[in-house]
């Protein structure tokens, strides 16, 4: 098995003349009874002469040299066809170990902090376990909007563009999301959506954990950067940290760590209180040797996201430029 990936990983893609190794090609590969079932990325999926050169290849490797009694091959397009590909758009994964530490809080308001400083932002809301963009921002349940060619039309809230996981489910209806769903909802989101191309940043709202979605968009995305969140307490630095360390494995940068519910400040003496524990966003960060970026305190917003007169507000600033000059 070993030797069959290793093998695998040298062979070359011919619609990019790149191994499989270096385009980080190799998807899945397992064997049931002598069959050697695999999927992998391609490049350019409409370059077909390539992708028959390529296939050709694989099957000669695997019937022919290592002998095994057949072969599934399966590929799948790997590259991105939107403009905002080409266009030099920001990339940034928000990610969590475990639901509920206010990673879509998190995503969507360092996303409004983005657009006052006067970036073109764009949410992508992924999480296929239960979609909360929309809800964060105040939305009534949102239906999907299409042109005439089946691409999407992002709605426009707080001066950001959005999509989210809600357009393909229907209300109360939790939805099992296998391979091929997951990868067109993604085609859609990414390729067949009508974003401004002149997005400066566009923040995917993950699934908690490190599941499908992130693998897929690992491959989809090579250049993204992800941002862990956390919570101060210590018994979520270890999914965490595990949520970054998937991420590493896919070759994804982890741009830092974010700590929210950091603490309460106290309004009668403005005392700072660790009500949920402390210490969790520098466990995650020294674990994964990045920088704890920003400790978001407990509060609600005046509305339903933070503006900068409010405290936390300011702190969503401060992270958004700090996030701003990593990438620039
Ligand atoms: N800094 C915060 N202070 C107070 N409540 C928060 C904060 N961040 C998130 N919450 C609340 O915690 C809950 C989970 O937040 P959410 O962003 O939906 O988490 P996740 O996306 O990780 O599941 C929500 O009810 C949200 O309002
Ligand atoms: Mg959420």
């Amino acid at each position: 098995m070993d030797e069959l990936r290793e093998k695998l990983l040298n062979m070359i893609d011919y619609t990019c003349n790149e191994t499989f190794n270096t385009t980080n090609g190799l998807k899945s590969l397992k064997i049931n009874d002598d069959v050697v079932d695999i999927e992998m990325y391609i490049a350019d999926i409409e370059n077909k002469e390539a992708q028959q050169e390529t296939k050709n290849a694989i099957v000669r490797l695997v019937k022919l040299t290592l002998g095994y009694k057949g072969i599934k091959l399966k590929f799948i397009p790997s590259k991105l066809k939107n403009t905002i590909y080409d266009n030099n758009c920001k990339f940034l994964l928000i990610a969590s170990g475990k639901g509920g530490v206010g990673k879509s809080n998190v995503c969507a308001n360092l996303g409004y902090a983005l657009t006052r400083l006067g970036k073109k932002v764009g949410i992508v809301d992924a999480d296929i376990y239960g979609a909360s963009i929309p809800n964060v921002l105040g939305l009534p349940r949102i239906e999907a909007r299409g042109d005439e060619n089946g691409n999407l039309i992002p709605f426009m809230e707080y001066n950001m563009e959005l999509v989210s996981t809600e357009f393909f489910v229907e209300e109360n209806r939790p939805l099992m999301w296998r391979g091929p769903m997951l990868q067109s909802m993604l085609d859609h989101f990414f390729n067949k959506t009508n974003w401004d191309p002149n997005l400066d940043y566009l923040l995917v709202d993950l699934p908690p954990g490190t599941g499908d979605v992130a693998i897929d968009l690992g491959q989809m995305l090579p250049q993204a950067k992800m941002i862990v969140v956390t919570t101060p307490h210590k018994s979520a630095s270890y999914v965490a940290t595990k949520a970054g360390l998937g991420a590493r494995e896919m070759k994804l940068e982890v741009l830092g760590v974010v700590e929210n519910m950091s603490y309460f400040i106290n309004p009668v003496n403005n005392a700072k209180e660790e009500i949920f524990g402390a210490g969790g966003g520098k466990i995650v960060a020294s674990n994964l040797d990045v920088d704890l970026l920003a400790q978001i305190p407990i509060g609600q917003a005046k509305n339903n996201l933070f503006e900068s007169d409010e405290v936390i507000g300011k702190v969503y600033d401060e992270l958004a430029s700090k996030v701003d000059k990593l990438l620039n």
